[in-house]
């Protein structure tokens, strides 16, 4: 692989994507790694991210110069490249010519920089800045602010840059990592959809040999393609279990019986447990209770049906769709506040006797989805937007009942429908539709007087869920969804938006 250094700021995932993007495989380790540890696993090179720190400052995540005796090929950003020059002898200093965001580059010539335009922008994000190159280093860039703004030894296979090329605000970066990859590396691009899928596709069969596997389906993404991968390596081998919690949207659990099944063929038991959803939910109003409940009441039906399969045959694999982000954050592991418990369908606790099998664990989530595309499933599936493992239960502001979940689930459906209709699905992260249940409002219609319930459109943009802004609408567009749903569904006689970003608001209202 080619390894990723994190030096703490938020960028080297999104490094690793980039590396990825130029078809070679990538792995983000932590900057505490040795590197003897980094050695170990055979990289190509080595990129060396951003962070926080300036390289005076106390306990600054420092190089150990052993790193350039590797042999090895070494990208430096930002951060990563002032520690690059510093550990081979050039000059940082604190010259007081800060660059934040946008900037002009002026570069000209070596291998990186070559042919672009004279003067383009990038994204600039530094207080230090290197005043002199490494001995045996060519600077090919500068900026007003940074007089050594890229250097590469295309001897050694050494380079670095002082912007962000990994963002989209430099809008050549990816091209200066390609060629550093491709061209001063000399890695040769391999990672490609096709050779991800065949060589997931071999690990499983290595894995599960002649053994059975069993998969929560969600009906998301995650959990569909990982079946998909699975299903494609030990074939009717597996089974698949997708639970009817009966908080589904309109539509959802045929969506999954059908378009699901049509494009794989696979073996899925649909288990009904509506009815105990709703009596383990009755009366129940508090958010975290709710989910609480709901997490617990999915294990349950799980297990059961767990041993009802294992009376056909030895089910010893349980298949999750765990992605790379997961693997990172849960290696990192800083102590997040608690804000939600999330339950995500398919997330079972440890006792259940099983071993995992989890062939997303090395991939992002756009490489799923093109996994899914590759193996044949459907855009529906691949493109879905994110639902909540606990749904409706959580989107319905009071006590759950079943009359409650279907005012809701008729008008989620027509919001739904109304954005696709405007074509809108891939402009938004997704659109919950919420049911203050236990609010009324007076409203008119015809000549009466109504007494009915407010829903919230909540609909949000975001990167990854972990802040959103709320999506700006077309008006015209809010106008049919609130007049759709306030004439077709009798209970609603208000619809209002929800214009709170995360933070401070959640995406969901509970
Ligand atoms: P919040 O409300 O925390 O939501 O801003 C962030 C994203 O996570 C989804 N969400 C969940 N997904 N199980 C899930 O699988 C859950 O319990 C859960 N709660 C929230 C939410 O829809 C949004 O995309």
């Amino acid at each position: 692989p080619v390894l990723v250094v994190d030096f703490g700021a938020q960028y080297a995932q999104l490094i690793a994507r980039r590396v990825r993007e130029a078809q070679v495989y990538s792995e983000v380790v932590p900057h505490t790694a040795a590197v003897a540890e980094m050695l170990e696993k055979d990289p190509l090179a080595i990129v060396l991210s951003g962070g926080p720190s300036s390289v005076y400052s106390e306990g600054a995540p420092a190089v150990d110069p052993a790193l350039f005796e590797a042999g090895v090929p070494v990208f430096g950003i930002c951060y990563g490249f002032q520690a690059m020059a510093q550990a081979l002898g050039g000059t940082v200093e604190h010259t007081g010519a800060r660059e934040f965001g946008r900037t002009d580059l002026a570069s000209d010539g070596g291998v990186l920089h070559t042919d672009l335009p004279a003067k383009h922008p990038v994204w600039m994000s530094h207080g230090d800045s290197v005043t002199a190159a490494p001995p045996g280093f060519a600077v090919t860039a500068s900026s007003s602010g940074a007089p050594v703004a890229g250097f590469e030894d295309t001897t050694r296979r050494f380079a670095g840059v002082q912007y962000h090329p990994e963002v989209a605000h430099s809008p050549h970066g990816q091209e200066v990592l390609r060629r550093f990859l491709h061209e001063v590396a000399g890695i040769r691009p391999q990672w490609t959809i096709a050779s991800i899928v065949e060589e997931q596709v071999a690990k499983i069969r290595e894995q599960i040999g002649d053994g059975r596997a069993i998969c929560g389906l969600s009906g998301g993404v995650d959990s569909a393609v990982a079946a998909a991968l699975v299903q494609r390596a030990i074939g009717d081998r597996l089974t698949c279990v997708f639970v009817d919690h009966g908080l589904l949207r309109a539509g959802e659990r045929g969506q999954v019986e059908r378009d699901f099944v049509s494009a794989t063929g696979v073996n899925l038991v649909t288990i009904d447990a509506r009815e105990r959803f709703l009596a383990a939910l009755d009366g129940v109003t508090d958010p975290e209770h709710k989910r609480k409940i709901i997490g617990r009441e999915f294990i349950r039906v799980f297990e059961q049906a767990e041993r009802d399969l294992k009376a056909q045959g030895d089910y010893r694999f349980l298949v999750q769709g765990t992605l790379y982000p997961d693997v990172v954050e849960s290696g990192g592991g800083t102590g997040a506040a608690n804000i939600k418990s999330h339950h995500n369908v398919g997330g079972l606790p440890d006792d259940l006797q099983f071993e995992l099998v989890e062939p997303l664990r090395e991939l992002f989530k756009d490489e799923v989805r093109r996994v899914g595309l590759e193996l044949g499933l459907p855009e529906t599936i691949v493109h879905r937007q994110p639902f909540p493992g606990p749904g409706l239960g959580i989107r319905i502001i009071g006590a759950v009942t079943a009359e409650r979940l279907e005012i809701l689930r008729a008008a989620d459906s027509i919001a739904r429908e109304e954005l696709t209709a405007a074509g809108l699905d891939r402009d938004i992260w997704q659109c919950p539709v919420v049911l203050l249940a236990d609010v009324h409002s007076v409203g008119v219609q015809g000549d009466f007087r109504t007494y009915g319930h407010p829903v919230v459109l909540r609909p949000v943009s975001s990167e990854d869920a972990m802040t959103a802004d709320w999506t700006r609408l077309p008006y015209d567009v809010l106008e049919r969804i609130s007049t759709r749903i306030t004439n077709e569904v009798s209970e609603v006689n208000r619809v209002v938006l929800d214009v709170t970003s995360k933070p401070p608001g959640t995406i969901e209202w509970e």
